[in-house]
């Protein structure tokens, strides 16, 4: 099947990639680019391990979208959400609150969760549970996670006040 040549920045970084007409984010990240964060589960949309977030800071399913349509545009990987050796809050309050265990839909769930904490930092226990509510974790159950998402947005509303944000 012949490849396009497409641009990609993935977490600040332009590639360029040549890929197949039906190929997909997920693969492109994982198989051409060799980051292997984002995970590959159902790969039907349907698990949300495979969440990156798009250039407007949106949850985006990777393993749904084509990579021939994403030429020219952004998107942020797991690999791109901590500072230098920083954690961001998110990662911290996962593991703080015991939001992780093997840690095969932790990626996911942090990107599902940084979309939602992104657009809007004072969400409910409503909003919380809708913005994670297609992110699966067969380990530890939701529980955890949203109390690991209350308390990194505290964080970050701490940390945006403290900044004159
Ligand atoms: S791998 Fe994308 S939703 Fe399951
Ligand atoms: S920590 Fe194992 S699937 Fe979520």
């Amino acid at each position: 099947m012949s490849r396009k040549l497409i641009t990609l920045t993935i977490n600040g970084d332009p590639y360029e990639l040549a890929v197949r007409p039906n190929q997909t984010l997920l693969e492109v990240i994982r198989d051409e680019v060799g980051m292997t964060g984002t995970k590959r589960g159902c790969t039907a949309g349907s698990c949300g391990v495979c969440t990156i977030n798009g250039e407007k800071g949106e949850a985006v399913l990777s393993c749904l979208a084509l990579a021939v349509e994403w030429d020219g545009r952004s998107v942020t990987t797991i690999e791109g959400v901590q500072t230098g050796s920083e954690l961001h809050p998110l990662q911290q309050a996962f593991l703080d609150f015991g939001a992780v265990q093997c840690g095969f839909c932790t990626p996911g769930l942090i990107m599902s969760a940084k979309a939602l904490l992104d657009a809007n930092p004072d969400p409910g226990e409503a909003e919380i549970s809708e913005a994670m509510a297609g992110a699966i974790c067969r380990c530890t159950g939701h529980i955890k996670v949203k109390i690991a998402v209350r308390k990194a947005a505290e964080i970050l509303r701490e940390e945006g006040v403290a900044d004159g944000a």
